[in-house]
């Protein structure tokens, strides 16, 4: 049990703006750190756990294999093999699973279940994708702009594509690492409206993927079909129809752009055939970045450093 509240993070909201570049500069730090072969294990003795109700391949590895390497444990509990997927209550299982373990992180669905999760767990959580946000994504995501290309201040995102999750994820970063986001998704498959109204000195939204591309610093897109709702993959394909990212679509953009997608993907869909060979394509930095930026941030949840504002 921790004396104090612990701090959680389940949007890019919870942590403040000198906060998050703290994380940001601090995976850069590790990711040295680790590239100079050298030992650093401040999680002795520390364990996390880790509750998947989807499927991932990014997620699970980097959280499993960076609580290793800080010298903590990791433990994959699943639905399917624990009382969570035969209905014990969540706020039940919160009080009892944080009992146990340091620190938390959970893939579900309704980010609700993360909320309540949240508001009964003694040790912090994160969020690693639900319905509505990804917000250890965008850590990796800037990070990884940041590598490239320096600060993302001032700068202009292309969002183009589905206004899900990943998207509401960037229109928080917006705000938090203050840029601007154009977003290009076909009628009906918009980002939450109150949130782009929370935001809208920030972002904005077109029908029209070559207005929203031109002159941007970074292009981002994502599956056109979520986790959960592949029933709906042929009329998504459909709708989608003009809105695939591909090699003419980035020459629209700024000379230095790069290209991002959180994975996996899919070609010949969202993203051309041979995108990912391009040079502007830092896909696989970005996926890599996973790692660092998530062991910055259960350092920041854990050692709780003083962060200058
Ligand atoms: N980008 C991402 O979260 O990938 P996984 O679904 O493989 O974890
Ligand atoms: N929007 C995608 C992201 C996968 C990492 C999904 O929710 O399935």
């Amino acid at each position: 049990m921790t004396a104090t509240q612990p701090r959680h993070f389940l949007t890019l909201l919870d942590l403040s703006p000198a906060e998050l570049n703290w994380v940001i500069q601090r995976a850069i730090e590790l990711k040295a750190i680790r590239n100079a072969g050298q030992i650093y294990e401040p999680f002795r003795n520390r364990v996390l756990g880790m509750i998947f109700s989807k499927s991932s391949t990014r997620t699970r590895v980097s959280f499993e294999a960076g609580m290793a390497q800080l010298g903590g444990h990791a433990i994959f509990l699943s639905p399917r093999d624990t009382q969570l997927g035969r209905g014990e209550p969540i706020d039940d299982s919160a009080k009892v699973i944080s009992s146990m373990v340091d620190i938390v992180m959970i893939r579900t669905d309704k980010h609700t279940s993360v909320e309540d999760f949240a508001a009964s767990s003694s040790v912090p959580v994160i969020n690693a994708l639900t319905d509505d946000y990804h917000p250890c994504q965008l850590l990796a995501d800037i990070q990884t702009f940041v590598e490239h290309r320096g600060s993302i201040q001032g700068k202009t995102v292309a969002w183009v594509g589905d206004g899900n999750n990943m998207c509401h994820s960037f229109i928080n970063a917006a705000r938090q690492f203050d840029f601007q986001l154009r977003i290009a998704c076909p009628q009906g498959f918009d980002p939450i409206p109150e949130l782009v109204a929370a935001n809208s000195d920030r972002v904005s939204i077109t029908r029209q993927p070559q207005v929203a591309v031109s002159g941007a610093h970074l292009v981002v897109t994502d599956t056109w079909a979520s986790m959960g709702q592949e029933a709906e993959k042929q009329v998504r394909e459909k709708a989608f129809t003009g809105y695939q990212v591909n090699e003419a679509m980035l020459d629209l953009a700024a000379d230095e752009v790069v290209f991002m997608h959180c994975l996996p993907a899919y070609r010949g869909m969202e993203i051309s055939e041979n995108l990912f060979a391009d040079p502007r394509s830092v896909v696989f930095d970005e996926a890599e970045n996973r790692l660092h930026a998530q062991k910055a941030l259960m350092e920041f949840l854990l050692l709780q450093p003083e962060v200058a504002t």
